[in-house]
């Protein structure tokens, strides 16, 4: 009992040091590891806030600018909320030591121009937030080093170019979020954006630009649209293009396609590169089926492929107990083999019309589940092979060490500089690769923390 009384003293004295040595700035409320300054009138930062901040509340402020290293007296902070300030732009080096910012909330502000340096130093950011700024230009650099981005949202600005050759798989392998809606994009560099890794065209939002209709851009949503993305899918009313590019001739192209039926004849004539695409993997003895789905619609098509081991096929000529076709052009393999790998095409002509199209299939058939189960076998048989030799080689240098005048020590050596080395091998990209792995390590360390205050 009384050594409990005599703890809880302890606790409240502690309490009373750490409010003293920790003052929260009067205009703030601090609770835990929470400082909210929200709605306080500031143009400045408060001076002193204080350093066990992790998350860190700053909206509904004033605060026009931030300087270098504005937060490096806050070297646990993980989000910071700055919405609705008057933020024009940001200094050099502002997020200097607080490279444990994961949140980042700038949206509704007043940002012209995203320079490269803004974000330098946050490589543990996972989301952050612009929408709703007057940011009309994103250099080139401005996302690089952000490798653990997951969602990055830019709608409701004046951007009128994005560098989209900047998003790639190995520089953001987590991005699934890219939201540029409601901006004034007019061209997009198509091949940068399908050159983008799935993930992040998955998830990226267009509508709400000012585009300019024309086949390149209507055959890449169409894609998107046919591969069900919610990006289209939720806002198919609003991706919108102007014919021509006047915006009194605006249309909703996922609606209203008839402006495009041309563009099937300039995506075979003109722009191969426009052709559809897709992939297929599927093993041997696999049945197969390919669609020919293009941008051509009715009753009034007719349907040719190219099959890399046999040629051109069509209805009629095709009857074997090998492939079947349907009148709606899908071919089926009925048990694909090694050799069915390659590139098939279709054509879809519109008789009336006179317009074609063309699908491309890359198809990959790998090798049986068996002969991958033998590999499988082998590996295991080496393993063991390996285990058994490696204890041998340990028994017998065991027993001729024994025989050796510094045995332990020798050993030890060996065991720590093979530690120091791997630890040294440890890349930095190694580490930015583990992320999800690194996230209960620094739980427990704040824990640790909050116990010790
Ligand atoms: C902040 O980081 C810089 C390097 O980025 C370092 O030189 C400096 O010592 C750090 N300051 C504090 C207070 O940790
Ligand atoms: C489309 O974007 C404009 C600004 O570019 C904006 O004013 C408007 O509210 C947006 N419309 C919708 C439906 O989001
Ligand atoms: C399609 O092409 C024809 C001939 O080139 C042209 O007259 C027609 O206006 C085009 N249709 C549209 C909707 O652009
Ligand atoms: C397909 O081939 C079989 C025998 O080879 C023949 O009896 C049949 O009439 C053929 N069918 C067509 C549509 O050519
Ligand atoms: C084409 O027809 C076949 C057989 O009727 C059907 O199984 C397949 O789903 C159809 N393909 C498409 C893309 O509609
Ligand atoms: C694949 O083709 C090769 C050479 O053309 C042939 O030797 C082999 O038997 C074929 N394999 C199958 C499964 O048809
Ligand atoms: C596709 O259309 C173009 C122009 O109309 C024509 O030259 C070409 O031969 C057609 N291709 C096929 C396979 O029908
Ligand atoms: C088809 O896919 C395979 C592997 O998935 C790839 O190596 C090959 O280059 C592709 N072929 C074409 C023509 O795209």
């Amino acid at each position: 009992m009384t050594r409990g009384r005599y703890r809880g003293l302890l606790l409240l004295l502690s309490c009373v040091l750490h409010s003293s040595a920790q003052s929260c700035p009067s205009v703030c409320l601090c609770i835990s590891d929470t400082v909210s300054c929200s709605s306080s009138s500031l143009v400045k930062l408060p001076r002193s806030l204080p350093s066990f901040s992790v998350n860190l509340d700053l909206s509904h402020n004033y605060v026009t600018w931030l300087g270098p290293s504005s937060f490096n007296t806050l070297p646990r902070l993980e989000s910071l909320w700055m919405a609705h300030n008057q933020l024009g732009s940001l200094g050099y080096g502002v997020f200097n030591n607080v490279s444990r910012l994961r949140y980042l909330d700038l949206s509704s502000n007043k940002l012209q121009v995203l320079e490269q340096h803004y974000f330098q130093g946050l490589w543990r950011l996972e989301e952050l937030r612009l929408f709703n700024n007057k940011i009309a230009q994103v250099e080139p650099g401005t996302l690089s080093g952000l490798s653990s981005l997951k969602k990055v949202y830019f709608s409701f600005n004046q951007i009128t170019h994005f560098p989209f050759f900047s998003i790639q798989d190995h520089s953001h392998p987590f991005l699934s979020m890219l939201d540029l809606s409601s901006n004034r994009l007019t061209r997009l560099p198509w091949e940068d954006v399908k050159a983008m890794p799935g993930l992040v065209q998955r998830g990226l939002y267009l509508h709400n630009n000012s585009l300019i209709c024309d086949c390149s851009m209507y055959s890449l949503f169409w894609h998107w649209n046919l591969r069900g993305y919610d990006s289209i899918k939720d806002f198919a009313d609003e991706h919108i293009c102007n014919i021509h590019g006047d915006p009194r001739a605006s249309i909703r192209f996922l609606r209203n396609n008839r402006f495009f039926l041309n563009c099937s004849v300039e995506t075979t004539v003109m722009q191969p590169a426009a052709v559809f695409h897709t992939k297929v993997i599927v093993a041997e003895g696999d049945r197969v089926r390919l669609d020919c789905q293009t941008s051509l619609s009715g009753t009034d098509l007719s349907f040719t492929w190219f099959f890399p081991g046999r040629g051109f096929i069509n209805q009629t000529s095709v009857n074997d107990t090998l492939i079947s076709m349907f009148s709606n052009g899908t071919v089926e393999i009925h048990a694909a083999t090694v050799n069915d790998s390659g590139l098939y095409l279709c054509t879809a002509v519109d008789i009336k019309q006179a317009v074609n199209a063309t699908r491309e299939v890359n198809v990959t058939v790998l090798l049986p589940a068996a002969e991958s189960f033998n590999t499988g076998y082998t590996t295991l048989l080496g393993c063991i092979v390996t285990l058994v030799l490696i204890l041998t080689y340990l028994f017998l240098s065991s027993c001729h060490c024994s025989r050796c005048k510094q045995p332990a020590g020798y050993n030890n050596t060996t065991l720590s500089s093979v530690f120091s080395s791997s630890k040294r091998g440890q890349s930095r990209m190694e580490t930015l690769k583990h992320v999800t792995f690194l996230e209960p390590m620094l739980g427990e360390k704040g824990a640790e923390w909050e116990n010790e205050s």
